[in-house]
């Protein structure tokens, strides 16, 4: 099922889990026949690195808003970027991460193959009709559409923004930026934080990038 996107940022109850997100991969098997389906296209872009991060991020969300049908969204996360292995790989620089990036003719190019690529590889694999259109359903706009559609689509988007918080994304996505890993962090703050959708996802946020602050040095490193 999909959940109805409640009032943002969405609250929780829960106690979040905020220990360094690699002392918590992400959990079970279950996906590991998705991944080996998708070996050529995590090597775009980094998506070897990303995606198992921000599936890891994701799971945390999922333990967070238990209401989230989980396995849509694990699945959503580990799929959303794998269009980017059937872009073009020289404009995934030149035009995805400069300009107006968000905007950029590659961005929906990426995003409509990885939906081509979720009704490829899911079918086979015994995932239901019903099923896979609510995958599609969050890839599709995944980084261009302004708005979330569903709880499950916002927790998608909170993880896929959350792996950047950890010193690997900073380490990934300022090199992508052509930023200083300090000037980077500060970006986090003041343009990545405030998209948040989740009340989780913005703990997760502001702790992970204090301590990747301190860990970096960006106070002297800038
Ligand atoms: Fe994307
Ligand atoms: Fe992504």
């Amino acid at each position: 099922m999909t959940t109805a996107l409640p009032p943002t940022p969405i609250a929780t109850d829960r106690t979040v889990d905020t220990s360094p997100i690699s002392l918590t991969p992400a959990t079970g098997t279950d996906l590991d026949p998705i991944w080996a389906a998708v070996i050529p296209e995590t090597r775009a872009r980094s998506n070897d690195i990303h995606l198992p991060i921000s599936l890891a991020y994701a799971e945390r969300l999922c333990a967070a808003y238990p209401m989230a049908d989980a396995l849509l969204v694990r699945v959503a996360i580990l799929l959303h970027d794998t269009g980017w292995g059937r872009v073009d790989e020289e404009r995934i620089l030149s035009e995805g991460f400069s300009g107006d990036w968000r905007r950029a003719a590659i961005r929906y190019e990426h995003e409509k193959q990885g939906c081509l690529i979720a009704r490829e590889v899911l079918p086979p694999l015994g995932y239901d009709d019903d099923f896979v259109a609510r995958v599609v359903a969050i890839i599709d706009g995944h980084d261009t559409r302004p708005e979330a559609k569903s709880l499950e689509d916002a927790l998608v988007r909170d993880a896929d923004r959350l792996w950047r918080f950890d010193h690997a994304g900073i380490a990934l996505a300022s090199s992508w930026f052509r930023m200083d890993p300090a000037s980077y962090c500060d970006r986090l703050a003041a343009e990545i934080v405030p998209e948040l959708l989740t009340e989780a996802a913005v703990t997760l946020a502001t702790v992970e990038l204090e301590r990747s602050n301190r860990l970096l040095k960006t106070g002297v490193l800038r």
